[in-house]
């Protein structure tokens, strides 16, 4: 097994009516202003809003709001916050919303502490000076931003997403109530599920001795996704369900499900990104969409691996054909995907894309055919168009 680090300073305040307590934990971190930052409507809509400005002004503290936040947020509006809290002397930023508003936060946060441009962090010619400290009030389980050490920013112009990965970014505290995630629509839910789901796949599906711990953690979170996820679609009331879901996304992301596995493989990540940058889709079903295909083009390099994955997470009997149990393994998961409605094609993902646009795809995600991603087994650009293909 490989050495790891295991970092996760993030107070987490979880359970029903925390987000009360949102005043008194930023009055806390001592800071003079406060950015509310948020995404479209959900937040303004429910309410949620209102309660954290009473909740702030009853605690004396100062704030401004800057909302419009879009899912695979934009550069632009990081710009925006950078200016904006510049002007108003911010120093303390608060993520109303899920990864997009989390993570432009953080982008925000980056921006704040450096001179020039801070897309030349997620363009990887820079590393952070630092990042203004943040706080979130989570309103959807999903990119695990909340905990994570991770950013995912989209410039408009070229339609280009690109990750920036920092310890300095990781949240002081994440306020968690289930509760919140009940105004979700069912596909955003589905959406969210997936893509804790993959935050696990990413770490589980690696070439290397794993550790046992590890590998265990990593199944049951798997299965009580997914055994979850199926509960919130019939009822999406459900407080246990949301709550065993909140908790999942976070552990997901936060680092444990990649103790002793050497970071993880991310070719799916990587290969979605460049869906979500070019075509604008919804991070977790563009993953569903893809990971199918990756799983049939990659596991014949360890069909053990996906073989303990069928059996421990989907409970298949494993007989001495590993190659047989890894591919029920992978359809039984892509099963999973469709009764939560989410897409095993880019056809479902609503994409009927030509070769050469699949092409474009995968020169894209290679850097212009400079980049491998991926380590259960490395991918190149055409290894990348053949995976897309496979997925059409
Ligand atoms: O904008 P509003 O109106 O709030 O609507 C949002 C948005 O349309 C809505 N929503 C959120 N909470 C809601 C709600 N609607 C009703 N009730 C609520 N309680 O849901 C939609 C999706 O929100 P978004 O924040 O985009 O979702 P998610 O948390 O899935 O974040 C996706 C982004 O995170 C990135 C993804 O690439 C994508 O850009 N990721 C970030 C990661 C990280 N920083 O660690 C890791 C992930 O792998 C991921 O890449
Ligand atoms: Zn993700």
């Amino acid at each position: 097994m490989s050495n790891f680090e295991f970092y996760t300073p993030t107070h987490v305040y979880f359970g029903r009516d925390t987000q009360r307590q949102v005043g008194d934990l930023v009055r806390a971190q001592g800071c003079k202003k406060v950015l509310v930052h948020f995404g479209g409507q959900s937040a303004r809509r429910s309410g949620l809003l209102d309660q954290i400005e009473a909740s702030l002004d009853a605690a004396g503290v100062a704030h401004v709001q800057l909302g419009g936040v879009v899912p695979n947020p934009h550069l632009s509006l990081v710009y925006q916050g950078i200016d904006l809290c510049k002007k108003e002397g911010v120093d303390f930023i608060l993520a109303v919303g899920g990864g997009s508003v989390i993570d432009s936060a953080k982008a925000i946060g980056y921006g704040l502490c450096m001179d020039g441009d801070v897309w030349a962090l997620y363009d990887h010619t820079r590393k952070a000076e630092g990042c203004t400290p943040i706080g979130v009030v989570l309103t959807i389980a999903a990119s695990g931003s909340e905990m994570s050490n991770s950013s995912v920013i989209t410039k408009e112009e070229g339609g280009i997403k690109r990750g920036y990965n920092d310890e300095i970014c990781r949240p002081k505290f994440a306020i968690m109530n289930p509760e919140l995630t009940m105004t979700l629509p069912d596909y955003q839910t589905a959406c969210g599920c997936t893509d804790i789901l993959m935050h696990t796949m990413e770490r589980y599906f690696v070439n290397i001795e794993t550790m046992e711990i590890t590998d265990s953690i990593s199944e049951a979170l798997m299965q009580t996704v997914i055994y979850n996820a199926r509960i919130l679609m019939k009822e999406p009331d459900n407080y246990s369900a949301r709550a065993e879901i909140m908790w999942a996304g976070s552990l997901s992301h936060n680092g444990l499900t990649g103790c002793g596995t050497g970071g993880g493989d991310w070719a799916c990540h990587q290969l979605e990104h460049e869906l979500g940058g070019v075509y604008n889709v919804t991070h977790g079903a563009g993953l569903a969409a893809i990971w199918g295909s990756w799983a049939r083009y990659v596991y014949e390099v360890n069909p053990e691996r996906f073989a303990q994955f069928a059996t421990n997470v989907f409970d298949i009997p494993c007989g001495t054909d590993y190659k047989e149990t890894a591919l029920a393994g992978i359809e039984a998961m892509e099963n999973f995907f469709r009764s939560v409605k989410m897409p095993t094609s880019l056809h479902e993902l609503g994409l009927d894309l030509t070769d050469q646009q699949i092409h474009d795809l995968a020169f894209k995600c290679s850097f212009e055919d400079t980049r491998t991603i991926g380590v259960f087994k490395q991918l190149n650009m055409r290894d990348m168009e053949k995976i897309y293909l496979m997925a059409r």
